[in-house]
């Protein structure tokens, strides 16, 4: 069997604006139609009118950073799974290090919306990872374990259509990098508790997030666990997507 196409996702979190997201789009150019991975871009809300106009010529794909845990309903400033869907969302970010830091989500709130966003045929990007803290207390496996647990055991058998992305709390947006065998490491630890968890898991690709750039993207993504990158900052130029793309479509 060939390997599956790398997955790279762009996360803009709160950046962009109607000119710059029109220019960037204008700057992918022709040249990511030749590229042998995917990609998906997950802007804000607010925006998901626009970039499904301007990318549905592209193969690059829309994503979300986020979904509510609700249905329906009294929610106020809620998006929720099926309105995102209106909008041709691909993918959604959950349980991001900053929603858990700065929204409160817990893993059984991650839990739910990976469920509202699986119901709907949404990917749910499932992030996991440790702070610095837990890292050098040796706690590493046991944070993620334990946050993916939770998903999958909410999603039983469903398991086998989300994506997970490793993001170490400590390498977001500083410039530290988890080094590729550290990388590797943890990608391991969670193919083996997803293929322990169903049979089917062999294709949930496990994303590396945190600092990835053109200039180490293709070190991190040569390891054998590695199927793909959830980039922050290094998404937000065209050039450097691009070269995001390329490096992944070696
Ligand atoms: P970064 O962000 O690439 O800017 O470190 C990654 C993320 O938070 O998804």
């Amino acid at each position: 069997m060939s390997k599956p196409l790398k997955l790279m996702v762009g996360n803009w979190k709160m950046h962009g604006d109607l000119s710059a997201n029109a220019a960037f789009v204008a700057g992918l150019t022709a040249e990511v139609s030749e590229l042998s991975c995917r990609a998906a871009l997950c802007v804000p809300t607010v925006y998901l009118a626009q970039m499904q106009d301007l990318l549905a010529a592209s193969p690059v794909e829309l994503g979300a950073q986020d979904v509510s845990a609700h249905e329906a309903g009294a929610y106020t400033g809620e998006v929720s799974a099926q309105m995102l869907r209106d909008f041709s969302v691909r993918y959604a970010i959950v349980g991001h290090s900053e929603r858990r830091l700065f929204h409160a989500e817990t893993d059984a709130l991650v839990a739910v919306k990976v469920q509202r966003a699986l119901a709907v045929g949404i990917t749910p990007i499932v992030c996991v990872g440790e702070s610095l803290t837990e890292r050098e207390a040796g706690q590493t496996e046991a944070v993620v374990k334990r946050q993916l647990a939770a998903v999958i055991q909410a999603n039983g058998h469903c398991i086998s259509e989300i994506v997970v992305a490793y993001e170490p709390v400590w390498a977001i947006g500083t410039g530290l990098t988890a080094s590729p065998e550290q990388a590797q490491q943890v990608h391991a630890v969670l193919r083996t508790q997803l293929l322990a968890a169903s049979s089917h898991a062999d294709r949930v690709a496990v994303l590396y997030g945190g600092s990835m750039t053109p200039h180490n993207a293709a070190d991190l993504l040569a390891q054998p666990d590695v199927d793909g990158g959830l980039i922050g900052g290094a998404s937000l130029k065209a050039p450097d997507f691009l070269s995001l793309l390329k490096a992944a479509s070696r």
